[in-house]
Formats: structure tokens, C-alpha cells, sequence
């Protein structure tokens, strides 16, 4: 027993040991990048596997074409960055195999298609997720989803923390025995601070009013319960925007409550919270296929759609008509955080008016829909009747 004891103790210093050098790190990196210094700003594309690639080409076109002239002026440069697939990552048994970790920290911006997550029961081995490597190998810390559905009065952003809570040591959990398994939860002041900033200075710099705390400080109280007190902290920073505090539970509840969910505006919460809260989020504008995602850093950031790589999809040769709206999303939070806020918009109006409004083309996943390659067609050729 005593053994089995001192184990997890020896495992459980090292973990401290280890994070206490990640606070020290994030202390370090103050600034963040500045693009228009940048010459030429590099988009990593980094299509993933499943029916990543054939979804992330059909956005990276729509970007080459919005970005064309910079390209000529050697303002941007585009790389693609193949090897981060399900196949290459066993091989490695590395949730991203070192020399693909190399290529995406040569680029600036990167617009990643999703990755397969192996789970217990998996013909592959149980390696960690490929995202959560990323966020934590570039420090991309807050993860911003935007959901809106205007005709509802919905236009909630999320900002879910992405570096930390129980997400960190999620692949370093303990089991002490047969009968006893711990995993951990891990909150840092720098952490929850830079998270409670970047939610405060969206909503200052969008005239918001008020920012939503979701934890369940009162369960968890050491870690939410340190979330929750820095958001307060922070929130005496920026006078006009109330801080709310509710807790998770009764936040699913009041998401599908009609008359309360139009009243929230910017979102903060704990990583795990993030994760479900925005699926159930996503659910209100069409289903987790329509939506994008922003993982920022101080150096790095990465853009992503929010849904998986769904094999199935290419094992039944149906790739080439997997909805590309998700990454095309990301592809629009992208453009607008390195600069290009005009060819953001437009693209943003394109993809409204082309799936929402014209509808001249539908994407059904199936031969009785339009492939991906159509559908970004279609978006293209409406920037063009746009601008
Ligand atoms: C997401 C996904 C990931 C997460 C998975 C794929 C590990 O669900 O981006 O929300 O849990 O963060
Ligand atoms: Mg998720």
C-alpha cells in the first residue's frame, strides 16, 4: 500500500514540477505578435486526416483567391503542411510527430481540418488528441467561437479557456491501483488572467456590456473557484461591462431558454466547460458543421473547424461532398485576426448569402448534394458579384 502511495506521489510531484515550469514560460511571453510587421505573414495549411484535407483545400483556394494581390506583393505566403494524419501520428506514437511540430511553428497563422482523437477501444493506440497538442505546444490559450443566429436575437462569443483546466492533464491522469484512479484539474493565475483579458477586450473593443462567467465554483472550488475570483479582479479593469457569475449546469439550461439566453454576449469558462457549451451553442445556428473556431496565442494561432474528421465519410468515398462551411467560418476568424478585416467581412457576407439566403447549392454530405469543390465555387463567384 505505502508504495502504491509514494508511486502516485512521485507521479504527482512530477506533474507540479511540470506545470510550475508552464507558469514560469507564460510569464515570460508577454507581447504578442504584431502581423503588420510581418513580411510575409505565413498561413500554415494543415489539412489533418479524414475528410480533413478535402474540406481545408476548398478553403485555402478562397483564401488564395481573397488574398491574391498580397500574395504578389510577398505580404503573405501560404505553406502546406501534410504529415498531421492519424497514420503518421501511431507511427510516431506522438499526438504530432516532431517534424510536423517543426513546420507548423514556421508558420504565423495556421488553418488546421480536423484530426482524428483516439479513444480506449481504437485500433490505434490511445494517443493524445492531436488539438489539444497543438493548443498546448503553441500556448493557444483562448479559444474563441462565435454563435449567432440573428433572427433568434442570438450573438454570443465564447471564450473557453484552452490551455489548462482538465484538459492539461488529461493523457496524465493516475491509476494508483486496480481500485483507484485520479485525474487532475489545473488552473494558474497567468492562465485565468490572460483568458479573463482577452474576453474583457473583446467585449470593450465590440461594445458589449456584459461578460459571463461560467464555472462550478461551487463544487470545484479550487480551481473554478481561482477562475471565477480573477475574472472578478480583472473585471475592475473595465468599467461598463458587468461580470456576471453562473454555473455550469443551469447555463445548458438557460441556453434553450428563450427569453434569458438572448441576454448573454461574451462568454469566459473553464476549458471542459468551453468544450460542451459550444457544442450545445453551435447546435442553435445548425449543428457544430457550421461553425468555426479561433485558437489564439501570443505567437501562434490556429483556426479550425469545430466538428471531427468523419472516416466513415471517406471509407464510403463521400469526401469530396463533406461540408466545408465549418473551416471556410475559420477561414473568415483568420482573416480578420491577421488584418484583413475587409476580406473577412466579405467573405462572411458570401457564406451567409450561400447558406442561408441564395441557397443555390446544398450540401447534404451524398451524391444528391453539391460537393465542396461546387460549394466554394459558388462562394467565390458571389465575393465577385459582392465587391
Ligand atoms: C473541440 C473538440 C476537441 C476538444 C476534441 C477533438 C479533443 O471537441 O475542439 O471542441 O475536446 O477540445
Ligand atoms: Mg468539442
Amino acid at each position: 500500500m505505502n508504495e502504491q502511495i509514494q508511486a502516485a506521489a512521485d507521479k504527482f510531484a512530477a506533474l507540479v514540477a511540470q506545470q510550475l515550469e508552464r507558469v514560469e514560460k507564460m510569464k515570460e511571453d508577454k507581447d504578442f505578435i504584431d502581423y503588420s510587421k510581418l513580411n510575409p505573414i505565413v498561413i500554415g495549411v494543415c489539412g489533418g486526416d479524414g475528410i480533413g484535407p478535402a474540406i481545408t483545400k476548398e478553403a485555402q483556394r478562397i483564401l488564395e483567391f481573397l488574398l491574391s494581390d498580397e500574395v504578389k506583393r510577398g505580404k503573405v505566403a501560404f505553406r502546406v503542411i501534410d504529415g498531421l494524419t492519424i497514420e503518421n501520428r501511431v507511427a510516431a506514437n506522438k499526438a504530432i510527430p516532431d517534424d510536423v511540430l517543426e513546420e507548423l511553428k514556421q508558420c504565423h497563422v495556421i488553418l488546421k481540418g480536423p484530426t482524428t482523437t483516439p479513444q480506449a477501444g481504437d485500433p490505434w493506440p490511445n494517443i493524445e488528441s492531436a488539438n489539444v497538442a497543438m493548443r498546448k505546444a503553441l500556448d493557444l490559450f483562448a479559444n474563441i467561437r462565435p454563435v449567432k443566429v440573428p433572427e433568434e436575437g442570438i450573438d454570443w462569443t465564447f471564450f473557453r479557456e484552452n490551455t489548462e483546466g482538465s484538459y492539461v492533464l488529461g493523457s496524465s491522469g493516475v491509476h494508483v491501483n486496480d481500485d483507484l484512479a485520479f485525474d487532475f484539474c489545473v488552473a494558474t493565475t497567468e492562465g485565468c488572467e490572460r483568458i479573463a483579458r482577452a474576453a474583457f477586450d473583446f467585449a470593450k473593443k465590440n461594445g458589449k456590456t456584459r461578460v459571463t462567467a461560467v464555472t462550478k465554483a461551487n463544487v470545484v472550488k479550487t480551481t473554478d473557484g481561482k477562475f471565477l475570483d480573477i475574472c472578478k479582479e480583472v473585471a475592475k479593469d473595465y468599467p461598463g461591462i458587468e461580470l456576471d457569475g453562473w454555473y455550469i449546469d443551469i447555463m445548458t439550461a438557460k441556453l434553450i431558454d428563450k427569453k434569458r439566453r438572448t441576454d448573454f454576449q461574451v462568454l469566459v469558462l473553464p476549458n471542459l466547460y468551453g468544450d460542451i457549451l459550444t457544442d450545445e451553442a453551435a447546435e442553435f445556428q445548425g449543428g457544430v458543421g457550421t461553425a468555426g473556431s479561433a485558437n489564439l496565442g501570443k505567437k501562434y494561432a490556429m483556426f479550425e473547424a469545430i466538428h471531427g474528421s468523419a472516416p466513415r465519410m471517406v471509407k464510403e468515398g463521400r469526401a469530396k461532398y463533406a461540408d466545408p462551411c465549418s473551416i471556410i467560418r475559420a477561414a473568415v476568424m483568420l482573416l480578420n485576426h491577421i488584418g484583413y478585416s475587409k476580406e473577412s467581412k466579405l467573405l462572411e457576407r458570401a457564406l451567409d448569402i450561400c447558406m442561408y439566403e441564395e441557397k443555390k447549392l446544398v450540401i447534404t454530405g451524398r451524391e444528391d448534394g453539391a460537393t465542396g469543390e461546387a460549394f466554394a465555387d459558388y462562394v467565390m463567384e458571389t465575393i465577385q458579384k459582392l465587391s
